[in-house]
């Protein structure tokens, strides 16, 4: 019997839309993209969520600014990003707007729980509200009179409905520290553990209709609705179907919710809202907690501040795009981001990474060896070596290939579970290298005409190594590895294809095409 797959559901934070998407959201995005192809080639179901953070103050704000009704204006902007996304290759399988009835309808009923539980009461609201976080402060939060990540803020004094945050702050701990895989990097989980060492507040979960028209109405008071917080980290369950009645949506919610390894990817300004407001929503609503909470780190302007419309300039990934193509700056995050920590980028960062990386070492490889390869075989794989005879030969050289090619996929995979995707890109370079240098030392070039068996080996084993790295950067390069391992006659290959030597056949068409990764010229914007 067929062992069933293991389920991952992985999600990215949903976006405001107050504006376009620009590199540090599209970061986010990329990553989920990422790591969940990754995860379908290591034999996994994948469901893959993404989405648009509608309700709330600041929406409203911009909606009202530019003059436009707030419905238009949040259809205009998810085209915006839809559109963003597939340019981007980002293969999501759920878009999800918190303006969707079935979340309307899930956050009523995620309310209705916790109010008839007693674990939501009228009370009144002395404080200050940031709408561009969207976030309550004290007075004592702020730092100069702002958020401590500079927002402006503004002085709120209302009645409202607050969540029993507070009953939960023991619990949560206690999770925390029995899960050490919860919340990573382990600086961010120390950071939540950190902040839970003050007493925790109880949570305001409602805005007065007075004051915001825009968001989800409590079902308990219709003059009030839904804080978009508590509305907004909903849509993790909604989009799975929780609040709908029918068994096929109890399944679906079982399946993705309970069952699988579930995944939170967030940047590291919303980590108290995700590991801490969130937990405790859901313990009070009674279903399980995600399964993890990853933050990643920010990708920084040149001023070496967090990328963000309100921070100065922003670079719009469709931009950049028009200029070097979506896969450099795939790998470009991927490869230069180290997972969880703060990034600078510039558009010399990105270049000198491309020509080096893709064009020289992969691109160059790929030219030479398809080249020699149609002018002296035909454009047919030559004859591979096998794995035993050259075991048992004194070629070292071959040898060492052979032993890390096959050893690649083993230490890819090991690089996504354990968040250090740039580490393996690493060693997959370090493997391009290698085989540049077997190639240099081996010059087929020069033996194709007196030692034809010996330049076939040799190249072949080039493409060999070509078909394991193509398969295993595919999640991150999607076309490009497409299209090289279509060239080889190579598609759709499984993990297990790439961890063992001698897949390619002897006389299997190997076809020519254009360079993949053209390199990039100077550029003066973006430096
Ligand atoms: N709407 C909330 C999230 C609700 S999730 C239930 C929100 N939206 S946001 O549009 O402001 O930000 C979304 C994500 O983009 C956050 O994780 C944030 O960290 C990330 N990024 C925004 N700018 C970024 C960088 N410059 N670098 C990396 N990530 C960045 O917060």
């Amino acid at each position: 019997m067929e062992k069933a797959k293991k389920s991952f559901y992985i999600t990215t934070p949903i976006y405001y839309i107050n504006d376009k998407p620009h590199l540090g959201t599209a970061y986010s995005t990329i990553m989920v993209d990422i790591l969940s192809r990754y995860r379908k080639l290591f034999g996994e179901e994948v469901l893959f969520l993404t989405g648009t953070d509608e309700h709330g103050q600041k929406c409203e704000q911009t909606a009202k600014k530019q003059s436009q009704n707030i419905k238009t204006y949040c259809d205009n902007m998810v085209e915006n990003f839809k559109k963003t996304w597939k340019e981007l290759q980002i293969g999501y399988d759920i878009f999800f707007r918190t303006t969707h009835p079935d979340h309307k309808k899930g956050v009523q009923k995620a309310l209705q729980i916790i109010y008839e539980k007693g674990e939501i009461y009228k009370g009144t609201y002395e404080g200050v509200y940031c709408v561009s976080e969207e976030i309550f402060y004290t007075q004592k939060d702020l730092i100069n009179g702002k958020t401590p990540s500079g927002k402006e803020v503004i002085t709120v004094s209302e009645e409202g409905y607050f969540f029993r945050m507070s009953k939960y702050q023991e619990a949560l701990i206690q999770h925390i520290e029995t899960h050490p895989d919860f919340i990573s990097p382990v600086e961010r989980r120390n950071e939540v553990l950190g902040f839970l060492k003050k007493p925790l507040g109880d949570l305001n979960i409602s805005r007065p209709k007075s004051r915001l028209k825009w968001g989800v109405e409590l079902p308990f008071d219709q003059n009030y609705v839904c804080y978009v917080w508590f509305d907004a980290l909903l849509n993790y369950v909604t989009a799975l179907g929780f609040g709908q009645e029918g068994s096929d949506h109890k399944k679906h919610f079982k399946k993705w919710w309970e069952q699988a390894e579930t995944c939170h990817l967030i940047g590291k300004d919303i980590l108290i809202t995700h590991s801490v407001y969130w937990p405790t929503m859901l313990m009070a609503i009674g279903i399980p907690l995600p399964k993890k909470i990853l933050s990643t780190g920010w990708i920084l302007n040149k001023d070496l501040e967090k990328m963000s419309k309100s921070q100065g300039e922003v670079i719009h990934p469709l931009d950049l795009k028009d200029i070097v193509g979506v896969e450099v700056m795939r790998y470009f995050f991927a490869r230069s981001v180290p997972m969880g920590k703060d990034s600078p980028f510039s558009y010399h960062l990105l270049r000198e990474l491309g020509n080096s990386e893709l064009s020289n070492h992969f691109g160059n490889l790929v030219s030479r060896v398809v080249h020699l390869i149609g002018e002296h075989f035909d454009g047919r794989c030559p004859k591979l070596p096998l794995k035993k005879k050259v075991e048992s030969g004194n070629d070292e050289s071959l040898k060492l290939l052979i032993l890390k090619t096959e050893a690649l996929a083993g230490t890819v995979k090991e690089s996504v579970f354990k968040l250090r995707i740039h580490w393996g890109l690493e060693k997959v370079v370090e493997l391009l290298r290698l085989t540049n240098r077997f190639l240099e030392e081996k010059e087929p070039w020069k033996k194709v005409l007196t030692q034809k068996k010996e330049a076939g080996e040799c190249l072949a084993s080039a493409l060999e190594v070509l078909r394991v790295v193509s398969v295993l950067l595919s999640p991150i390069l999607p076309k490009s590895c497409d299209v090289l391992l279509k060239r080889f006659h190579c598609e759709g290959q499984k993990l297990a294809d790439v961890s063992v030597w001698g897949y390619l056949q002897e006389g299997q068409r190997i076809e020519r095409g254009e360079a993949l990764f053209p390199r990039l010229k100077e550029f003066q914007n973006w430096s």
